[in-house]
């Protein structure tokens, strides 16, 4: 079915609320969808295999950049369902990034890339990516070669990010070396950003309690339910963050959101530059196993105040679960200052202005 009709239908029958920001990226999305399906994808020909192009470019695919929850993921799997007659693959970021790897490994030798690019493009002259994010030299390296090498066949790409373009592999290690990939996904690709207003995963969270004590097990069922509702359900993977030059392992994330215990966030040696990177890196932060501070446990106390200060500073939305509430975590009398304000911090944190900030429909 045409795209913009299924949208329609999912507007009227009450799926989807309207979203005029959601309406103009689907107006691209859809006039490629009816490129794609009313001109077939164009069979290697032997000019086109003995100068590897294709004789007529491809259409140009889209970057879809914006915020999480915003709609993206939806939309593009729409597009994707709304296409025929194009061999297509819609995947995740990282796990295609992971069968390149094991693709590369498997095939080795010369001209690798070009063989993976012969391979991928039988199966899916149209590519649908979702989250695009690169945390990983390895995959910073390869991902430009291979594009080139997809393009050349007529593969049309379709990607989803949280970042603009420019905001790709930032601060990652020789960078420099991906700025060109940058520059080419710019002239090939429809860059369009979905600004709109509305975070619909945070509708289903405001004005729910999301730092949850004690630790009991009904809380805990709660602060579970709380990360399905704010990733839709996913199971969540481990990313690494580059920070001076060192890996900061991220236990699980999904969809802006990064789940932690307390001892993995302030029982390591962790310091500003790691929690920088990682209310940089994510929207919401998950604490689970959050108890009250003992008073030898100086250090654990001084990486709380910073990270929650940190965490502050950035707007970062945060959910624990706790052993008690904030007032009592921390020992009488040490950084009494200090720990004053982290508490009236983590309270407003708490607040629903604070995780309201964007406008939210109800
Ligand atoms: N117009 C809408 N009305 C109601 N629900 C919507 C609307 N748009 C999206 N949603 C729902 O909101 C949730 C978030 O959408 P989606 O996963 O597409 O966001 P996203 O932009 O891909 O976020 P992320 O960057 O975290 O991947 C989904 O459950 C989706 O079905
Ligand atoms: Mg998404």
């Amino acid at each position: 079915m045409a795209l913009t009709r299924y949208y329609r239908e999912k507007l009227k029958d009450g799926t989807l609320k309207p979203d005029a920001a959601q309406q103009a990226v689907l107006e691209r999305l859809s006039a490629l969808s009816v490129a794609l399906n009313t001109t077939p994808p164009q069979k290697p020909s032997l000019l086109g295999k003995l100068f590897r192009k294709s004789a007529l470019p491809a259409p140009k695919g889209l970057y879809i950049h914006g915020e999480v929850g915003r709609g993206k993921t939806m939309l593009m799997d729409l597009f994707h369902d709304s296409v025929q007659g194009w061999p297509k693959r819609r995947i995740h970021f990282h796990a295609f990034m992971q069968d390149i790897h094991a693709q590369r490994a498997r095939l080795g030798g010369e001209d690798v890339i070009n063989r993976m690019a012969d391979e991928l493009s039988l199966s899916a002259k149209l590519l649908c990516l979702d989250e695009m994010q690169i945390v990983d030299i390895a995959d910073a390296m390869i991902i430009g070669r291979l594009y080139e090498a997809l393009l050349a066949r007529g593969v049309v790409l379709v990607t989803t990010s949280n970042l603009p373009l420019e905001g790709l592999y930032k601060d990652g290690l020789n960078r420099q070396l991906f700025l060109p990939f940058i520059a080419r996904l710019r002239d090939t690709l429809d860059v369009v950003s979905l600004d709109s207003v509305t975070d619909y995963r945070l509708g289903r969270v405001r004005a729910r309690e999301t730092f949850l004590h004690p630790a009991t097990a009904e809380n805990r069922v709660a602060f579970n339910a709380l990360w399905k509702d704010l990733t839709d359900n996913a199971q969540g993977e481990a990313e690494t963050l580059e920070v001076l030059g060192r890996k900061l392992t991220v236990p699980k994330a999904a969809h802006g959101c990064a789940a932690f215990t307390f001892a993995e966030l302030c029982g390591e040696a962790l310091g500003p530059a790691d929690y920088l990177a990682i209310s940089k890196a994510y929207r919401t932060v998950f604490i689970s196993g959050v108890a009250k501070l003992k008073s030898h446990q100086r250090n654990e106390s001084k990486r709380f105040i910073l990270m929650i200060d940190t965490f502050y500073d950035a707007g970062t939305r945060l959910v624990a679960l706790a052993e008690a509430p904030a007032e009592e975590l921390f020992p009488k009398n040490q950084h009494a200052f200090e720990s004053q304000r982290t508490v009236s911090r983590l309270k407003e944190m708490q607040s629903a202005s604070w995780w309201g900030a964007i406008p939210v429909e109800t």
